[in-house]
């Protein structure tokens, strides 16, 4: 049972109906380690890309895309290592882009040889500009190009049935193309591919570029979802870009709207402004009662070792994750997180006023939620003595200590930490 209260409000004036809300979470798949890694300033060496595959299976992806081996000497050679080595877990399934070559699909089967299960995900243009502007061709074109290249993945992974063989495809710039021309461009893939409820296929519809609000990409999506062939047969993917800030918010209703699954990095990272930020994704279904199947569990070491591995730091303020997202300076949200961790009883629903989250479950410590500066009050300064020290002190001397703190914090123009306001403390009423 969660501690989280699903909130969807029913009883908003002249409305007769709950508002939706996602009922359970899509399937994950991780692209840290190649859309994530294709736009880094320094690309992760196959050693590094060990190290990320790893917490991505201790966090519980069950499909991570690894790499573009045809692309790629080094992802080829993190493939064959992950292969060889025996590092993917039986339940894992790892994903290779390629592009529909037929040159580029025949290398990255071979690199593949010798695996269980795995996802070949190819992608073609659809979108007029790359039609036109990139491709010099037309819709007949690059239909074509759809189907020749589904044909050469067909005729590839038949050389090795020893493999379980998933069958990805995606139209780039799908929240670009006509729709009526993105479901004859599926609809002629999977009648190629020729899925079955049993083997079912992945259409991945991608925001390459996110070019509009969110209810719009969602938009497209239900079409898609109420309108290809074989759907019982297919799981509908999406993969939001970040360009307009508000990919989470365009996967949460797309997810609504019909999608099965959802490609995204940790913390956004991606092209340009990132892919969809997983771990926001999980931890606000975490938030609404739902678990995501996902352990962010110790927050902390994830951002550390992302960090590490992109070499791109996380922004402070970056939802669950930042170093600053639990702390409260200001005197009247420490006074109201102090009154609300005060009534709170061990199995009550999570009700701590400006915490959307116990920063406990993320493995952080209750000390950085109320840090002190010359903005703070006696509430925060109450708050850190008493749970740091054990002082529970009298209000009307958490009023006067108050004013001996900011008074320090405003000479000295810095925040002052629970050690501090102790020898605060102490000089003022402890010693003799
Ligand atoms: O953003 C995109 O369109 C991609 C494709 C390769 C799926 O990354
Ligand atoms: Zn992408």
């Amino acid at each position: 049972e969660s501690k989280y209260r699903r909130f969807a409000p029913i009883d908003l004036p002249n409305r007769q109906w709950p508002a939706k809300v996602i009922e359970h979470p899509p399937i994950w798949m991780s692209t840290d380690l190649r859309d994530g890694n294709q736009a880094l300033i320094d690309p992760m060496s196959v050693e590094t890309k060990l190290t990320f595959f790893k917490a991505l299976v201790n966090m519980g992806f069950k499909e991570i895309e690894v790499g573009f081996p045809s692309a790629s000497q080094t992802d080829y050679d993190f493939v064959r290592r992950l292969i060889d080595e025996g590092h993917i877990p039986a339940d894992v399934t790892i994903e290779v882009l390629t592009q529909a070559r037929k040159e580029l699909i025949d290398r990255t089967v071979e690199s593949l040889q010798g695996v269980h299960r795995a996802i070949v995900h190819m992608y073609n243009p659809t979108a007029p500009d790359f039609r036109e502007i990139v491709y010099r061709t037309d819709k007949a074109g690059v239909k074509a190009m759809a189907e020749q290249g589904t044909r050469w993945v067909q005729e590839a992974v038949q050389r090795f049935p020893d493999t379980e063989w998933v069958y990805q495809y995606s139209p780039e710039v799908f929240s670009g193309t006509e729709l009526d021309f993105a479901k004859e461009v599926v609809d002629a893939v999977s009648a190629i591919w020729q899925p079955t409820p049993a083997h079912k296929m992945i259409i991945n519809l991608p925001a390459t570029v996110e070019m509009a609000t969110p209810n719009v990409y969602a938009d497209q999506i239900e079409w898609m979802h109420r309108h290809i062939d074989r759907r019982e047969s297919i799981i509908i993917s999406v993969h939001p870009h970040n360009d307009r800030g508000t990919a989470v918010a365009a996967a949460e209703l797309a997810v609504m709207a019909g999608a099965d699954r959802v490609e995204g990095c940790l913390f956004g990272n991606g092209e340009r402004t990132g892919n969809v930020d997983l771990v926001t994704l999980a931890l606000n279904l975490y938030t609404q009662g739902i678990h995501p199947g996902l352990d962010f569990s110790q927050i902390d070491q994830v951002r550390q070792l992302v960090e590490q591995c992109n070499k791109i730091p996380v922004h402070p303020r970056h939802p669950y994750a930042g170093e600053l997202v639990f702390t409260a300076f200001s005197g009247s949200h420490q006074d109201a997180i102090k009154k609300g961790f005060a009534a709170r009883q061990a199995d009550d629903m999570w009700n701590v006023p400006y915490l959307p989250i116990d920063p406990m479950d993320l493995g952080r410590s209750y000390e950085s939620v109320v840090r002190v500066n010359s903005q703070s009050g006696k509430g925060g300064i109450a708050f850190l003595l008493a749970q740091e020290y054990g002082l529970d002190i009298p209000r009307r001397l958490q009023i006067e200590f108050s004013r001996i703190v900011q008074r320090h914090t405003e000479t000295t123009g810095k925040e002052a930490n629970s050690q501090v306001i102790f020898e605060l403390f102490e000089q003022e009423y402890l010693a003799d």
